[in-house]
C-alpha cells in the first residue's frame, strides 16, 4: 500500500490531556481554512457512581466554537477500552462524521458476544458514519488525511495522518513508554510489531502524536515525538529489535497487566460509537459480564 502522505502541510495541533485515564484528545486543524477534525474524544465517568458528565468533552466543543472552526470529522482510532467516548455528545452539538476502522465489526462481533448483546445490537459498523479502510482519504476542509490500517492492540486500529502530523492511537506510546499491550481479544503482538512497523516507516520528520502517555519514571506527561526518535529510541521496537524479541517480550509483559479500570464500560459505549446502551424501558442502563474478559 502506497499511503499519500503529504510533508507540506502542517496543520495545526492542540492536545487536550484527560488526567482521569491519561488519554491525549486532538483538534487538528487545517492550516488554510477554518476546518478542523477531532481524534480520540473523552466522556467523563465515574464508573463507581454510575455518573456521566462532559467536562473535557466541552473544552473541546468551547475551543472550536471560540475560534469559529467547523468540525469535520470525528475519528476514533479504535475501539478503547480504558475511556468512553464523547463522538455522539460532541456531533449533537458541533455536527461532523464520526469515523473509525472498518474492522470493528470484528470488535462488535466478538464483544456482543461477551456483553450478550441481543439482535437489536447491530454488528455491521452501521451506528458510524464512515468506516475507513486502509489508505482511505478524508478532507478536513482542504487538508487530505488518510487512513493506515495497524492492527495488533486491536482488530480495527487505525494510525491517521494529516499533513505531517500523524495520530498514533495505541500502537506506540512515546520512545521511553514503548507500545501498547497486544492481549485483548483479537489483538495480536506479531501483528502489533508489524503495524508499528508501517508507522516507522513514514518520513522521519513526521511529528507522532500519542493516545495516552503515562509519565514513566516520574517525568512530566508528553504526547508528542517524531518516527526518527521513535526508531532510535523507543525501548520496546527501537534500534532495529527483532519481531520475534518483541512478541517474546509484549506476550510476557502483557501476561502481568491488569485490566484497564474502565474496561467494561468502555467497550460498551464505544462499540456503539459513544452510545450509552439502555434497558429495555430505554434507561441508559451498563452491564458486568462475570468471568468473561
Ligand atoms: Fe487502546
Amino acid at each position: 500500500m502506497t499511503y499519500p502522505v503529504n510533508m507540506n502541510v502542517t496543520p495545526v495541533v492542540s492536545a487536550h490531556f484527560d488526567e482521569a485515564t491519561n488519554t491525549i484528545s486532538y483538534i487538528v486543524r487545517d492550516p488554510s481554512s477554518t476546518h478542523c477534525a477531532i481524534i480520540d474524544s473523552v466522556m467523563d465517568i465515574d464508573y463507581a457512581a454510575g455518573r456521566i458528565t462532559y467536562d473535557h468533552a466541552d473544552k473541546l466543543i468551547e475551543e472550536i466554537t471560540s475560534q469559529g472552526l467547523t468540525l469535520d470529522w470525528i475519528i476514533e482510532t479504535h475501539v478503547h477500552a480504558d475511556h468512553l467516548s464523547a463522538a455522539p455528545y460532541i456531533q449533537s452539538k458541533l455536527g461532523g462524521k464520526i469515523g473509525v476502522g472498518e474492522k470493528i465489526m470484528i470488535v462488535q462481533e466478538t464483544f456482543g458476544k461477551v456483553f450478550n448483546e441481543g439482535t437489536e445490537f447491530q454488528r455491521d459498523g452501521s451506528q458510524f458514519d464512515a468506516l475507513f479502510k486502509d489508505g482511505d482519504t478524508y478532507m478536513v476542509g482542504s487538508m487530505q488525511g488518510f487512513a493506515m490500517f495497524t492492527p495488533g492492540h486491536t482488530p480495527a486500529c487505525m494510525v491517521h495522518v494529516m499533513g505531517d502530523a500523524a495520530f498514533a492511537g495505541d500502537t506506540l506510546f512515546m520512545p521511553d513508554g514503548g507500545s501498547a499491550r497486544a492481549d485483548f481479544p483479537g489483538g495480536d503482538a506479531g501483528e502489533l510489531y508489524d503495524s508499528i512497523q508501517k508507522v516507522l516507516s513514514l518520513p522521519d520528520e513526521m511529528r507522532l502524536f500519542m493516545c495516552h502517555d503515562y509519565g514513566p519514571n516520574g517525568r512530566a506527561i508528553e504526547w508528542e515525538t517524531t518516527v526518527a526518535e521513535q526508531k532510535a529510541d523507543n525501548i520496546h521496537v527501537g534500534g532495529g529489535k527483532s519481531r520475534e524479541e518483541f512478541i517474546k517480550f509484549r506476550t510476557e509483559r502483557d501476561a502481568q497487566l491488569d485490566m484497564p479500570k474502565l474496561i467494561i464500560p468502555s467497550l460498551q459505549v464505544n462499540m456503539r460509537a459513544g452510545e450509552v446502551p439502555t434497558d429495555k424501558d430505554g434507561n441508559p442502563m451498563l452491564k458486568v459480564p462475570v468471568n468473561k474478559l
